[in-house]
C-alpha cells in the first residue's frame, strides 16, 4: 500500500504546531505501576488515555510545555475543521497487517511517542486500537485513547520493564533520541510506569467462590456525560474485569479464558457473540443496529482481551477494548451499554430478563454517540489550518478506510 508514504506527506503538512487541541494530560490505565501483567510473557496490553485542552493562546500554544493546563483559555481558533482535521488526530485501526504498523508515528495520533525500557524506538505506531472518546459541543476533541495489544514476547519475560508516553508538537519518528524531560517540542506531561512481564502459565486451581459477586467491572469509556466518536463510528468501550476471589480463580485458563487480539472482519468468527477470549462476558447495546438488536451479545467484537495482572500466578485482570468501527448504535442520540459477567459460558442473545448466574456488578452506561463532523469554524488560528485541505482529507480518508472496512463486514 502507499499509505505510509501518503500519509508521511499529510503529517508534515499539517503543521501540528498550530494544534486546535493539545494533548496535554497523558494517562497509562494499564499497566498499573508493579504490577505483572501477560501469560508465558505475551497477551498483555498498554493503555493510555490523552485529555485535550485549548492552547492559551492562538499562535505559540504548542511551543510552551504544560502550558495548555488550563483549560479555560479557550480560544476560538481550535476548533475542528474540515482543513484541518484535529491535527491528525483520528479514529483508526491500525491492524497488524497494515504498513502503518510499525516502529514510528501512530497513524491516529502523529505526535504521540512511547518508548520502552531506555530503547530509543518509537513503539507508537503498534498501538492498534485508536479512538475519539470525547468531543465537546463545536466537535473539538476533548479525550482519546490509544491501545497496543502485546502478541508475543519480544519485549522480555519474567522481566521488569519500564515504559513512557508524551506527545509531541509535531509527527514523532521511528525513533525518538533526545531527553523527553527537556525537549520543547513535548507538549504534555511524560507519563512512566515500571511493571513485570510474568512468563510462566496461569494457574488452574480454583476453589468455590467465596461470594455471590467476585468479579468487578469497571469501565473507562463511554462514560456519562461523553460524546464518543466521529459521526457514531471510532469510539471505544473499554473495561476492566478484576476478580476479588483469588482462590475462586474465575479466569483460570481451565475455563476458557486465554488473552486474544482479533480483528479480521472478512473471518466469520469475528462476529457478535460469546466472547473467545473471556467468555463469561455479556455486553448489550440499547440502539444495536445488527442483527437481535438490544438483545445480541457483543462481547466477542472487542479487538483486544489482555491480562493486565497476575498474583501469585492466579489471573486477576482481564482488561477488554473494542474500537467501534461502524456506527452501529446509530450516531447523534443517546445509547446505553449493559455490561455483566456471568459464570460460565455466556448466552448469545439475551431477552427480557438477566440472567441468573451474573458473578459481576452489572454497570448500566448511558452516554451520547457523536452526530458526525462539525462546520467548520469561520477562521480556523494559524498556518495549520490553512496548510492543504487535500492533505487533511487524505488523513481523515485514510483512516476512514479501516474504519469503513469494519463497517461493511459488521452490517452485512
Ligand atoms: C522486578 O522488580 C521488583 C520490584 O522492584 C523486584 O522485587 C524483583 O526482584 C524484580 N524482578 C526481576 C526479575 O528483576
Ligand atoms: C461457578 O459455578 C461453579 C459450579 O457450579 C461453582 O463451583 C463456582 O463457585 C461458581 N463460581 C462463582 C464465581 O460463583
Ligand atoms: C492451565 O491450563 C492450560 C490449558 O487450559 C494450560 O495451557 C496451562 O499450562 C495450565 N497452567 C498450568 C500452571 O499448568
Ligand atoms: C488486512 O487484513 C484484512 C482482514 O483479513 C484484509 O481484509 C485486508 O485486505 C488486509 N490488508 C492488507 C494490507 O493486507
Ligand atoms: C482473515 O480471515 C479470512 C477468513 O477466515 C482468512 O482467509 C484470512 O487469511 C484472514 N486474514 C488474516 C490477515 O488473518
Ligand atoms: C438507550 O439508552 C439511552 C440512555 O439511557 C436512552 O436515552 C435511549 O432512549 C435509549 N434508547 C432506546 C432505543 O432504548
Ligand atoms: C432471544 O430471541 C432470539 C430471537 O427471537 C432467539 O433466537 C433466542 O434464542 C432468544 N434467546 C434466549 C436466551 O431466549
Ligand atoms: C441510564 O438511563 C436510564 C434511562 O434511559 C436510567 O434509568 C438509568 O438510571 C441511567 N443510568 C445511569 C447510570 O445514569
Amino acid at each position: 500500500m502507499k499509505f505510509s508514504k501518503t500519509f508521511g506527506v499529510a503529517a508534515a503538512l499539517l503543521g501540528l504546531a498550530n494544534a486546535q487541541n493539545i494533548p496535554s494530560k497523558v494517562t497509562i490505565l494499564t499497566p498499573k505501576p508493579g504490577a505483572e501483567v501477560g501469560v508465558n510473557g505475551l497477551g498483555w496490553m498498554i493503555d493510555v488515555v490523552a485529555e485535550f485542552s485549548a492552547p492559551p493562546t492562538t499562535s505559540s500554544a504548542a511551543s510552551a510545555p504544560s502550558a495548555a493546563s488550563s483549560p479555560s483559555t479557550a480560544s476560538p481558533g481550535y476548533r475542528r475543521s474540515t482543513a484541518n482535521p484535529d491535527d491528525g488526530f483520528t479514529p483508526f485501526l491500525n491492524s497488524p497487517n497494515l504498513t502503518t504498523f510499525a516502529a514510528g508515528p501512530d497513524p491516529g495520533a502523529p505526535g504521540f511517542v512511547c518508548l520502552i525500557s531506555g530503547s530509543t524506538m518509537n513503539f507508537a505506531g503498534f498501538f492498534e486500537l485508536n479512538a475519539i472518546t470525547n468531543s465537546d459541543a463545536q466537535g473539538n476533541i476533548l479525550e482519546a485513547y490509544f491501545t497496543w495489544y502485546i502478541p508475543v514476547t519480544g519485549l522480555g519475560s519474567n522481566v521488569n520493564i519500564t515504559t513512557s508516553v508524551f506527545f509531541l508538537n509535531s509527527a514523532a519518528g521511528a525513533t525518538y533520541t533526545k531527553n523527553p524531560a527537556t525537549d520543547p517540542a513535548v507538549i504534555s506531561n511524560i507519563a512512566t510506569v515500571s511493571f513485570f512481564i510474568f512468563g510462566d502459565a496461569a494457574s488452574n486451581i480454583t476453589a468455590p467462590a467465596t461470594t455471590a459477586t467476585p468479579v468487578t467491572i469497571d469501565v473507562f469509556t463511554p462514560r456519562g456525560g461523553e460524546v464518543v466518536g466521529v459521526n457514531g463510528a471510532g469510539w471505544m468501550v473499554d473495561l476492566l474485569l478484576i476478580n476479588t476471589d483469588l482462590s475462586a480463580n474465575v479466569f483460570a485458563p481451565i475455563n476458557g479464558y486465554t488473552p486474544l487480539y482479533h480483528d479480521n472482519f472478512t473471518d466469520p468468527k469475528f462476529a457478535p457473540g460469546v466472547s473467545k477470549a473471556v467468555p463469561g462476558l455479556v455486553v448489550l447495546s440499547n440502539t444495536s443496529t445488527l442483527a437481535g438488536g438490544a438483545s445480541t451479545n457483543l462481547a466477542n467484537l472487542f479487538q483486544i482481551n489482555a491480562v493486565t495482572s497476575v498474583v501469585n500466578g492466579v489471573i486477576s485482570e482481564y482488561w477488554c477494548t473494542w474500537l467501534v468501527g461502524a456506527a452501529f448504535a446509530g450516531k447523534g442520540q443517546p445509547s446505553s451499554l449493559t455490561i455483566f459477567l456471568v459464570n460460565g459460558t455466556a448466552p448469545a442473545t439475551i431477552n427480557g430478563s438477566l440472567p441468573t448466574n451474573i458473578i459481576s456488578n452489572v454497570v448500566s452506561q448511558n452516554f451520547t454517540l457523536s452526530g458526525g463532523a462539525v462546520t467548520p469554524a469561520t477562521t480556523a488560528s494559524g498556518s495549520g489550518a490553512a496548510a492543504s485541505p487535500t492533505s487533511g482529507a487524505d488523513v481523515l480518508s485514510v483512516g476512514a478506510g479501516s474504519i469503513l472496512l469494519g463497517a461493511l463486514a459488521l452490517l452485512l
